[in-house]
């Protein structure tokens, strides 16, 4: 383990930027983060899910889109970080969306039922990448899909001007934390190519796992299925 995904300094860092989070976060990638959202939401269109669990959900922006594409489902969006689901509970209002605060890593479900289960911006916070992947093949149901919406690591100097300087030095002022916003561009360069990462979820077990880039490579969304019995 990489002594900064410690889950414990992740979850504390979470809890402390809460509140300037969702702010910050169409800040810094001027609002396109709604656009890759309704992406990783519109590549499952077809699905009638009963069950979407939203995991790492934070503010639960992508539990909202799910809500609004799937009103008949049951969104479940978790997170370990309390404040951060707290700093979505005005985004809930009548849609299906049950937030819980609780472990990617172990997460409090039978296997085999969820229809659908995301992670967007969260999986290169785990502590263990491979159990995270081994966790969310056991709680998909057969025939389920995982959504994987991540940064991809990126050698563009000007973007790593803008990620490696510009941003840690405004998060700073705004979040009041002095490293989120550093620990961020780290994380993100330090996180397996999208190729690594396919391959890390064939060796999970799912199948007719493909990626898709989006704006010039910046982010990613990879989907895969459990195979069915
Ligand atoms: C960058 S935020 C992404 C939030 C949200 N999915 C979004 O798209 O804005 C990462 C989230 O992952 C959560 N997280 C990290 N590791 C986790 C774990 N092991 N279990 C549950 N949540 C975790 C953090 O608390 C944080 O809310």
């Amino acid at each position: 383990m990489n002594h900064e995904q410690e889950p414990a300094k992740i979850q504390s860092m979470f809890n402390h930027i809460a509140r300037r989070y969702d702010f910050l976060n169409h800040f810094f990638s001027f609002n396109i983060d709604a656009h890759w959202r309704c992406q990783t939401v519109k590549a499952v269109f077809e699905k009638e899910p009963e069950v979407v669990l939203d995991v790492a959900a934070g503010t639960m922006d992508l539990s909202v889109a799910f809500a609004k594409q799937f009103p008949e489902a049951d969104i479940i969006a978790l997170d370990f970080a309390c404040e951060m689901l707290k700093g979505g509970l005005h985004k809930l209002k009548n849609h299906r969306i049950f937030p819980l605060n609780g472990d990617g890593l172990a997460l409090p479900f039978r296997e085999n039922s969820a229809d659908i289960l995301s992670i967007a911006f969260g999986i290169r916070n785990l502590e263990n990448l491979s159990r995270g992947l081994d966790e969310f093949y056991r709680v998909l149901k057969p025939g389920g899909t995982l959504l994987i919406l991540e940064f991809t690591p990126n050698r563009n100097p000007l973007f790593n001007l803008y990620s490696g300087f510009i941003m840690p030095l405004i998060g700073r002022i705004v979040s009041q934390d002095p490293d989120a916003y550093h620990y961020l561009h780290r994380s993100v360069q330090a996180f397996p190519p999208v190729d690594v990462l396919k391959g890390r979820m064939e060796d999970a077990g799912f199948t007719k796992v493909s990626y898709r880039k989006m704006t010039m490579g910046i982010a990613a969304l990879h989907q895969g299925e459990k195979q069915k019995n």
